[in-house]
């Protein structure tokens, strides 16, 4: 991965440069950016891109079926949490994609795809790390609940090699993901997640669901058992805490 690199200084989203350019580029190209004029962050929210981030997309050509694509959500935030984990810090996967420290957002995934009938042309990979801001370079508004890596650690990260690290590690977890039976990811995943056993609320585009949160399916999706004690899996949504 990252053998190909689009490296821009400013651009609207680097998703956005990746949909357009990823028909006919190689697997693996990445499009990264020092700030994101309109970044996006999931179920159509705005994405702070202040420079001393990594706002990057990764172009992957897995030819599985689209209901697999968002396994490659969990993939890449393993892989974020694990290079992250090796600096020292605890970082932890909130379901399905935020990897956090001590509670508070480190970064976020957005995982665009492009099918043909059912088989996924191209996956976009979007990565935005906060690493080298101070907490007065994200907007008040933002700020709750998101940290750094500068914050958390206490001194200035070199972002090249934070960025290789990565991709070693995004790399290996792919040939992983495509050679060995996912469960095997998703039990890592499991390991480093702390939503699994907490009550949780999750706002989806048409409703709320609380309950428990008692495991994830091959897919990624979350079951949750509910007061009633059916349970329920929820492919995309805004999970909270109930307790913190
Ligand atoms: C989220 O947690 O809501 C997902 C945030 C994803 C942000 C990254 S930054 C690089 C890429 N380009 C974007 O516009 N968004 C993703």
């Amino acid at each position: 991965l990252g053998q190909s690199i689009h490296y821009f200084e400013e651009v609207n989203s680097t998703n956005n440069v990746a949909k357009e350019i990823a028909a006919s580029e190689e697997e693996g190209t990445l499009v990264i950016a020092e700030i994101q004029k309109g970044g996006r962050g999931r179920m159509g929210r705005e994405w702070v891109s202040p420079h001393g981030g990594i706002w990057m997309s990764v172009i992957l050509k897995p030819g599985i079926p689209l209901r697999h694509a968002s396994r490659l959500t969990l993939v890449t935030g393993l892989a974020v949490a694990n290079v992250i984990r090796n600096m020292g810090l605890d970082a932890r996967i909130k379901w399905p994609n935020d990897v956090r420290i001590n509670g508070k957002k480190v970064c976020g995934i957005l995982t665009e795809a492009k099918a043909e009938v059912d088989r996924v042309e191209y996956v976009v990979l979007g990565i935005g790390i906060n690493v080298n801001m101070d907490l007065k370079d994200i907007p008040e508004s933002f700020r709750t609940g998101s940290t750094t890596l500068k914050v958390e650690l206490g001194r200035h990260i070199k972002r090249v090699s934070f960025l290789q690290d990565f991709l070693l590690e995004l790399e290996q977890q792919y040939i992983n993901f495509k050679t060995q039976p996912f469960s095997h990811i998703l039990n890592d995943w499991l390991a480093l997640s702390d939503t699994i056993g907490r009550e949780v609320k999750v706002t989806t585009p048409s409703r709320i669901i609380e309950g428990k949160a008692v495991g994830v399916t091959p897919d990624g999706a979350l079951i949750i058992r509910k007061a009633d004690d059916t349970k329920e899996e929820i492919i995309a949504g805004r999970c909270i805490y109930v307790r913190p």
